[in-house]
């Protein structure tokens, strides 16, 4: 008859020859199958800050909606865009500002002004260098948001 506890070191001696492989790096089931959030690809935190910062400075320089942001305290307005794309690209941030319906009530915008500022995000994207495909994927984030900002 077998000992128990041979029988009980045999799984032992396996479990901890996975978990060593695993911490080396080796058998790490999850680490090979998960790919990099978009918000890894855009560089994290201080990247997306900058892309934020620039569409904002954008803008400021744009004659066809800067008006809106006359009284609005401008670095508020960055710290909740940057959470709020932090969260939706799959970051570690948490969005606790108004619901995009809340943020734009009463500011009557319409698509033009919409395309506008997704002119200037483009814009800062771009002199940020970040690439077209995750230019997109990022847009493709905020476009349903649409309905809840114009023509509240
Ligand atoms: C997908 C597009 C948009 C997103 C994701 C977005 C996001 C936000 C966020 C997160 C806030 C801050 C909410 C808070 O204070 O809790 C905000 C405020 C604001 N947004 Fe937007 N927005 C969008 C489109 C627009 C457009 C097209 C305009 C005007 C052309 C605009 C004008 C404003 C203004 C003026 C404020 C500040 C309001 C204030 O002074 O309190 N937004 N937006």
């Amino acid at each position: 008859m077998r000992h128990p506890i041979s029988s009980l070191t045999k799984p032992l001696a396996v479990t901890a020859f996975v978990a060593a492989l695993s911490v080396a790096g080796l058998f790490n089931a999850q680490a090979q199958s998960t790919s990099p959030t978009l918000y890894e690809q855009l560089g994290g935190k201080p990247a997306i800050t900058k892309v934020v910062h620039d569409m904002v400075v954008n803008v400021a320089a744009d004659n066809r909606i800067n008006h809106f942001f006359a009284k609005t305290n401008i670095p508020h307005l960055e710290k909740e865009l940057v959470n709020q794309v932090c969260e939706g690209t799959g970051g570690p941030c948490k969005y606790t500002g108004l619901s995009m319906k809340q943020a734009h009530k009463g500011m009557h915008l319409n698509t033009a002004d919409f395309n506008a500022l997704v002119e200037d995000l483009q814009k800062s994207m771009d002199s940020n260098n970040v690439p077209l495909g995750l230019q997109n994927q990022l847009l493709a984030i905020l476009a349903p948001m649409q309905p809840d900002v114009v023509h509240q």
